[in-house]
């Protein structure tokens, strides 16, 4: 199924929870929320108290992707903060395998992202545990980039590999969505779609969410 997941990076942070209520107003699916630790990517976000500051203000599903260096030192913590999914990156030095189990058995569905340049194969192994996959469509660290089309046959990959192993992971996409790119990741196979600049800078949430949905239903479903 098709889901769009509003990055709270491109919102307003000093009204971050009323931000989180707009979006979930504006027919959004998750929450996409960035936590970043200027090491594993050149930028500080935010942590768990302010995605916990959050966490009553909107039903959102809370889709945590943590961009830091040792996620498994820290998923408690976004578990008690509210997070229901809980991506990390392989690239991290956390072990990825043990790491998934702890999101897991703190009730959390896992989600494990690579960077475009790392290979698809590298999630191969965690794939039977995993909840999603996110393939990184930027380098990650800021938005506003473009979008990298090369990234595509990784998706490709993923859910050829998803369909011949008869899972249920969905593979979610994250850098430069917007109403020109969402097809071509929908069309590759991709059907989580994170979107900072477009919806928050859009004039109209709700509108650039169902743009957004309508148009990767349309790709995704010519597959
Ligand atoms: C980048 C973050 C993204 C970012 C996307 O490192 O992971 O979630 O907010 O922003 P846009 O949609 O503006 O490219
Ligand atoms: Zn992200």
């Amino acid at each position: 199924m098709i889901k769009i997941s509003p990055s709270v990076l491109a919102s307003d942070f000093s009204a971050l929870g009323a931000e989180s209520k707009r979006m979930e107003e504006s027919g959004a699916d998750y929450l996409h929320l960035d936590v970043m630790d200027g090491r594993f990517v050149p930028n500080i976000t935010f942590g768990a108290p302010v995605i916990k500051s959050i966490r009553n203000k909107t039903g959102l599903v809370f889709d945590v992707h943590l961009m830091i260096d040792k996620p498994l030192e820290y998923i408690e913590d976004f578990k008690k903060a509210g997070a229901d999914i809980i991506t990390f990156h392989v690239e991290s030095s956390s072990p990825a395998e043990q790491t998934v189990d702890k999101i897991l058995e703190c009730g959390c569905k896992a989600g494990v992202s690579i960077k475009p340049k790392t290979a698809a194969e590298e999630v191969l192994p965690l794939l039977d545990k995993l909840s999603m996959v996110l393939v990184m469509t930027v380098e990650p660290g800021f938005g506003g980039q473009s979008f990298m089309p090369e990234t595509m046959e990784k998706v490709k990959t993923l859910r050829r590999e998803i369909e011949r192993r008869g899972l249920d992971v969905d593979i979610q996409v994250d850098g430069g969505i917007n109403e020109k790119t969402v097809e071509t990741a929908a069309a590759a196979g991709a059907n989580v779609f994170v979107a900072g600049s477009a919806v928050f800078g859009a004039e109209n949430a709700a509108k650039a969410i169902s743009d957004l949905r309508s148009l990767a239903e349309k790709a995704y479903s010519a597959t």
